[in-house]
C-alpha cells in the first residue's frame, strides 16, 4: 500500500526518565508515530503505563500517538484514553468486551481504532471487525515484553490481511509488533507500520539512523 514503511517506535524501551526527548530525538528521524504499549498485570504478566502518561505526552502536539491496549477490560479505560489525546487506540479481540461496541464508541470520538491478536488466535477472530477499523496490527511475539524474537509464523497474517483489503476494498493499515529489525522487516512488504522498540532504542548508530533503515521498503 505505502512506498516506505511507517515506523513507530515502541516506548517500551524507552528511557522512562527522559520521555519528551526520546520522543524529539526519533521525530527528528522523520516519523510521528509513537507507539505506546500499555499492560494492565492481567491481560500480560507486565505492569507499564496509562492514560496519564498519554496525556502528558499530547503537549507533543506533532505526535501520532498510537496505543496499544494489551488490558483485560478496556471498556473500563477507552474513555480516560480518549480524554487524554490518543490518536489511535487499538484493541486485542481476546479482551473482555463487544468489540463491535467499543470500536464504534472510539470512531464515534474522532479516534483511529484498532484490533489486534494474540500469534495463538487466528484471523478468523478478528474478520468480523476489518470493514470498521482503521488500523490491524499483527503480533509477531507474545504480547508482553519487548525484546522477544520475531515469530515468522506470523508473517501469513500479514500477506492474507493484504489480500482480503484488496478483494474487499478495505482501508486498513497493516502494522506489524514484535521482534521487527532491519533484518525481519524484509519479510513484511505488505506492511504499512513497523513497531521497534529495541531495533530503534539500542540501535548502535542511533535512533535516527534506525528510523531510517526500518522505513526503507525495497
Ligand atoms: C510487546 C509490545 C511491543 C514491544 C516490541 O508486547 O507490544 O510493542 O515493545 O518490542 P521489540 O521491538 O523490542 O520486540
Ligand atoms: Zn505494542
Amino acid at each position: 500500500m505505502t512506498d516506505q514503511f511507517i515506523p513507530a517506535p515502541s516506548l517500551l524501551s524507552a528511557d522512562f526518565s527522559k520521555l519528551d526527548r526520546e520522543i524529539a530525538d526519533v521525530m527528528a528521524g522523520g516519523t510521528q508515530w509513537i507507539h505506546v504499549d500499555v499492560m494492565d498485570g492481567h491481560f500480560v504478566p507486565n505492569l507499564t503505563i496509562g492514560a496519564p502518561v498519554v496525556k502528558s505526552l499530547r503537549k507533543i502536539q506533532s505526535a501520532y500517538l498510537d496505543c496499544h491496549l494489551m488490558i483485560e477490560e478496556p471498556e473500563r479505560y477507552i474513555d480516560d484514553f480518549i480524554k487524554a489525546g490518543a490518536n489511535n487506540i487499538t484493541l486485542h479481540v481476546e479482551s473482555q468486551g463487544d468489540m463491535a461496541t467499543l470500536i464504534k464508541k472510539i470512531k464515534t470520538a474522532g479516534v483511529d481504532a484498532g484490533i489486534t491478536l494474540r500469534p495463538a488466535t487466528p484471523l478468523s477472530a478478528i474478520e468480523p471487525f476489518l470493514s470498521e477499523v482503521d488500523l490491524v496490527l499483527v503480533m509477531t511475539v507474545n504480547p508482553g515484553f519487548g525484546g522477544q524474537s520475531f515469530m515468522e509464523d506470523q508473517v501469513a497474517k500479514v500477506n492474507e490481511l493484504a489480500e482480503l483489503r484488496e478483494a474487499n476494498g478495505w482501508n486498513y493499515k497493516i502494522q506489524v509488533d514484535g521482534g521487527v529489525t532491519d533484518k525481519t522487516k524484509l519479510q513484511l512488504t505488505r506492511a504499512d507500520v513497523l513497531v521497534a522498540g529495541s531495533f530503534v532504542f539500542k540501535h548502535p548508530q542511533g535512533y535516527q539512523q534506525a528510523i531510517a533503515d526500518l522505513k526503507e521498503k525495497s
